[in-house]
């Protein structure tokens, strides 16, 4: 437990925050599909969708009221239920991720019991692959350049 962790549910408003968050560098780093910055207009519609998804969810990791990261579900496009996580490099190392990422696994079974949730990792993203591991995620399957984990409900 961190004392003063919250998370809430992400909404339009925060999706000026999203955008700075998603088109840093060592969060372009992370993905697979998206690699050159993202265009605002593209971020708004993608947002807005997310929130519209019944199927998805997105929160804000907050220390102490101030915004340090968010995690998020969502399907992809073959109907796996995806996680992704950014936290703010100086709020890192201090057990953030692993924290927001318990929540969301909770939620998750809570939502959509008995359904797996499965993470993406790039090979070279080391600290994600031990996050991922280490919170009982399994490796489904390695492919060129990445690995599929997935966490059975
Ligand atoms: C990956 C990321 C979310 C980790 O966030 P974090 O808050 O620093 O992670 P935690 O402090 O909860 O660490 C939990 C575990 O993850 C692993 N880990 C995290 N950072 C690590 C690092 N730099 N090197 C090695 N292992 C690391 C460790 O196993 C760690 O457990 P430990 O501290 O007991 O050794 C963060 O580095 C990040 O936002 N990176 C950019 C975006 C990204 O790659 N997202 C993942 C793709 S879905």
């Amino acid at each position: 437990m961190i004392p003063s962790l919250a998370l809430r549910p992400a909404g339009v408003e925060d999706a000026g925050l999203l955008f700075d968050w998603v088109n840093r560098p060592d969060s372009l780093a992370g993905k697979r599909q998206t690699t050159a910055p993202i265009h605002w207009e593209n971020h708004q519609g993608w947002l807005s969708r997310l929130l519209a998804n019944n199927a998805a969810r997105l929160w804000i990791i907050e220390i102490g009221g101030r915004p340090v990261g968010q995690v998020r579900l969502a399907p992809d496009a073959a109907g796996r239920r995806m996680v992704d996580i950014f936290i703010l490099p100086e709020a890192r190392r201090g057990g953030l991720a692993r924290a927001a990422l318990l929540h969301a696994l909770a939620e998750a079974g809570r939502l959509w019991p008995a359904q797996p949730v499965y993470a993406e990792v790039l090979t070279d993203n080391l600290p994600s692959h031990g996050l991922f591991r280490r919170l009982g995620f399994a490796l489904e399957q390695t492919a060129a350049g990445h690995s599929l984990y997935v966490h059975q409900a």
